[in-house]
């Protein structure tokens, strides 16, 4: 037997369906579609706005649409993985809410989590998986709610994030020249100051203080995270082109983490990639934190053709931040259902 690659071989998604716009955001705090356009790029983002639905409701909604688009049987996926930082519950995995809901029978599931990176990092293991032979059949889902960790009263965060999941199946294949090749992943661990969300961990668990002082909120520090932002995502960038002798002409696509389309820009052009090759939709999604990447394959499916290089890229809470480069598997023009 040959030695086996693993490959992305469908793609599911899903967005809530209640569109929160610059012109409401600005009827709820000091701001504008001018600001936001300017500075950040987003014109509008998805919520899920029923009560009683958490993260695993979206996860469950996009994977159920990978599984309808790929017609693979449930009953042959071996683990399901969703990466989140909002998931329902502090336990039980979201992992395992949505793999009872699929009724995937011969699975085991587990959540893991690296912020905005989680996708990439969880990508990675589950093609180390599929390569070791382990396993055959990996669902892969990036899902966050994070309105659910917003404070709707702080300009500074509230107008960056929207909710949503996707999801990728990852399988095995001996033919050459397709799937996961190679990836740069770093985490420099000085990020806790700047991004953080200050209670309901087991530092500073659940209390009346806490709640009184709205401390179960997404803490950030815009700048800082900012400029750790581009300077780690480019260098990540340009070192996973370096080691595998890639110029930027030999890129077909950058899919990077969705944050903020000033990044972006930065990033990509700093690796002298035109924006025509880089994968955006920051404009509808705003940033879904662990979804943002694999929304952009959503959205981007059936430009994708066999053998293209992909270059990913993503930079989060922590800091954690890399890059990994894949050979799509697939046409993506040739997938009847998109959405
Ligand atoms: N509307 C209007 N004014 C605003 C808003 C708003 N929504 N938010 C902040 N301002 C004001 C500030 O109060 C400040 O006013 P001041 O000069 O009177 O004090 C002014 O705008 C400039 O504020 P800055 O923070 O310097 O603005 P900046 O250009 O840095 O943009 C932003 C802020 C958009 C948050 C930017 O720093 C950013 O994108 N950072 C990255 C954050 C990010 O993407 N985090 C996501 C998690 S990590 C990740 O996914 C990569």
């Amino acid at each position: 037997m040959g030695k086996v690659h693993a490959v992305i071989t469908g793609v599911g998604g899903y967005v809530p369906d209640y569109i929160l716009n610059n012109e409401e955001l600005s009827r709820m705090v000091d701001t504008s579609d001018e600001w936001i356009m300017t500075r950040v790029g987003i014109k509008e983002r998805r919520i899920l706005k029923e009560e009683g639905l958490g993260t695993s409701y979206m996860a469950r909604k996009a994977a159920k649409q990978l599984i309808q688009k790929t017609g693979v049987d449930p009953d042959t996926i071996d683990a399901l993985i969703v990466t989140t930082t909002t998931p329902d519950y502090k336990f039980p995995s979201t992992a395992s809410i949505v793999l009872g809901k699929l009724g995937l029978k011969n699975a085991f599931a587990f959540d893991l989590e690296a912020a905005c990176c989680g996708f990439l990092y969880t990508l990675s293991l589950a093609g180390s998986m599929i390569e070791s032979g382990r396993c055959k059949k990996i669902i892969v889902i990036g899902a966050d709610k994070m309105s659910s960790m917003v404070d709707y009263q702080d300009r500074q965060t509230c107008v960056l994030f929207g909710d949503g999941a996707a999801a990728v199946l990852v399988e095995g294949t001996e033919e050459e020249g397709v799937g996961l090749q190679d990836m740069y992943f770093r985490t420099d661990g000085k990020g806790l100051p700047f991004l953080h969300m200050k209670a309901g961990g087991s530092v500073c668990p659940p209390s009346h203080f806490t709640i009184d002082h709205r401390l179960h909120y997404l803490y950030q520090e815009g700048r800082s995270v900012f400029r750790y932002a581009v300077s780690n995502m480019s260098d990540d960038v340009v070192e996973v082109m370096k080691r595998n002798g890639l110029t930027a002409d030999d890129v077909d696509w950058v899919v990077p983490h969705e944050a903020n389309l000033r990044i972006i820009e930065a990033v990509t052009k700093r690796a002298d990639i035109p924006m025509e090759k880089v994968a955006v939709n920051i404009e509808h999604y705003g940033n879904t934190s662990a979804a943002t990447i694999p929304l952009a394959l959503w959205d981007y499916e059936s430009k994708l053709k066999k053998g293209d290089n992909v270059i990913f890229t993503a930079f989060g809470a922590g800091f954690v931040h890399g890059a990994s480069y894949c050979k799509w598997a697939y046409d993506g023009a040739s997938v009847e259902t998109k959405h």
